[in-house]
């Protein structure tokens, strides 16, 4: 149920990059690793070369029955043996974003920043899974995770930069974006 990715020494991912998009950085790792859990575990002190981030995959907030028609229709689950690359992209939103209505959220999010309508296209070749960590009390609210064969890895920094310029982003006070490939 829970998912903790753990920036470190050692996992089945190798870290290639780790840029700071927005706010503070988190600090190089080498390896990253993925497991599950069915209960959240107090963090470790903290150390000067490790990090761990924990989420849940949790219920839709936004999408609208047609739209999760359609992604279901077109989307690759995680786990393909060709998706040999993969990102982590924490972020976490500004108080002015939670202060919003839901309603109003959503107004950003798809009708003004199509963040839904204009990711399809990218459908199946990025494989996503969207995880929850605002109410788990970590530094961000969202981690982001996306999959893709390295001959896709183009289209992804259009997805990535594309996303980046709407509306919604201008709510984005921390961003991290972390690359790998699997070892
Ligand atoms: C939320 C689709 C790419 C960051 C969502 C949701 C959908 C979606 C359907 C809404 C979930 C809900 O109803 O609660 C897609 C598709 C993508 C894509 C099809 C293409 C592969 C990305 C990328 C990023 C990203 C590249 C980060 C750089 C987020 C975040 C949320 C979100 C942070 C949560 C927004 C919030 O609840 O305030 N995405 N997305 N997405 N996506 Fe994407």
């Amino acid at each position: 149920m829970f998912r903790t990715f753990r920036g470190g020494q050692s996992g089945g991912w190798r870290v290639t990059s780790i840029s700071p998009v927005t706010g503070e950085p988190l600090p190089f790792v080498p390896a990253l690793s993925v497991t599950d859990s069915e209960a959240v575990s107090l963090p470790q002190v903290p150390s000067r070369n490790a990090w761990r981030l924990v989420g849940v995959a949790s219920n839709l907030r936004y999408t609208e029955r047609a739209e999760k028609q359609q992604l279901v229709a077109v989307q690759a689950g995680l786990g393909r043996l060709e998706a040999t690359s993969a990102a982590l992209i924490p972020i976490r939103k500004s108080q002015s974003w939670w202060e919003l209505t839901q309603e109003e959220r959503r107004k950003i999010f798809e009708d003004r920043s199509h963040h839904i309508a204009s990711s399809l296209r990218f459908l199946p070749a990025i494989a996503r899974q969207l995880y929850h960590c605002r109410d788990l009390g970590g530094p961000f609210d969202f981690l982001t995770w996306f999959e893709f064969a390295p001959a896709d890895a183009s289209l992804f920094e259009e997805l990535v930069a594309m996303l980046r310029r709407t509306e919604e982003w201008t709510y984005v006070e921390r961003e991290v974006d972390v690359r790998m490939v699997k070892e």
